[in-house]
């Protein structure tokens, strides 16, 4: 790992500890105001897909304060790569951005202001990995719009599958839709709060 990307991310680390710790409390949290990052062993996990794939292009649904994004962006320089990430919350852009920048990863991740419906639409293909982790209401939605977008051999990523309990009924239909695609290989990952990968295995 790139020594300041790591410095920045252990940085970062201290902060969504607390707040992890917070909210396996049950004690009522702010969504706007929490990281709610996916956590190391995921965000190691993509990096390291990125690395096998040799992964160009690189898009994230929901970037919240940057915590994945610098994994995602030390392994895209790797590979001479870019992410596109993306974020509603103004604060949680700017601090997304400022991490970004001080792990001197702002020429290889640009995040976009807005609504991820909106800001998907906008980009265009082909992708080789995506990492879905906005709200999970609109996760087939997402799933939907990226599937046409990615290469084949291209791969997209949801996190939540397990966790937190609140959105397993949603998350179980996400794995249903995902998996009644003949062109989709999908697969259940025991990592962090659970993964659903999914390969687009044909066009
Ligand atoms: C679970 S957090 C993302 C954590 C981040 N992927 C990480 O692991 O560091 C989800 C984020 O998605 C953002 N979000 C939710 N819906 C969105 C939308 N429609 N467009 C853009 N961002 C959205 C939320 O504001 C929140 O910051």
């Amino acid at each position: 790992m790139d020594a300041d990307v790591k410095a920045v991310i252990d940085d970062l680390d201290t902060r969504i500890k607390r707040e992890s710790d917070h909210i396996r409390s049950g004690e009522s949290f702010d969504v706007d105001k929490f990281a709610l990052a996916a956590g190391p062993h995921s965000a190691g996990l993509l990096n390291l897909l990125i690395r096998s794939k040799n992964a160009q292009r690189i898009v994230e649904v929901g970037t919240s304060i940057g915590y994945t994004a610098l994994w995602l962006g030390e392994a895209a320089r790797a590979t001479g790569g870019h992410v596109i990430g993306m974020e509603l919350v103004d604060t949680k852009h700017a601090d997304a951005v400022a991490a970004l920048k001080w792990a001197n990863l702002d020429n290889v991740v640009e995040v976009r202001k807005g609504d991820a419906k909106e800001v998907l639409v906008a980009i265009e293909g082909p992708t080789d990995l995506a990492f879905v982790d906005a709200w999970k209401d609109d996760y087939t939605a997402y799933f939907d719009t990226l599937l046409p977008k990615m290469s084949v051999g291209g791969c997209i990523v949801a996190d939540n599958i397990t966790f937190p309990e609140s959105v397993q009924e949603l998350m179980k239909r996400y794995q249903a839709h995902v998996r009644a695609y003949p062109n989709v290989r999908s697969h259940f990952l025991s990592v962090g709060s659970g993964l659903e990968m999914s390969v687009k295995v044909a066009a």
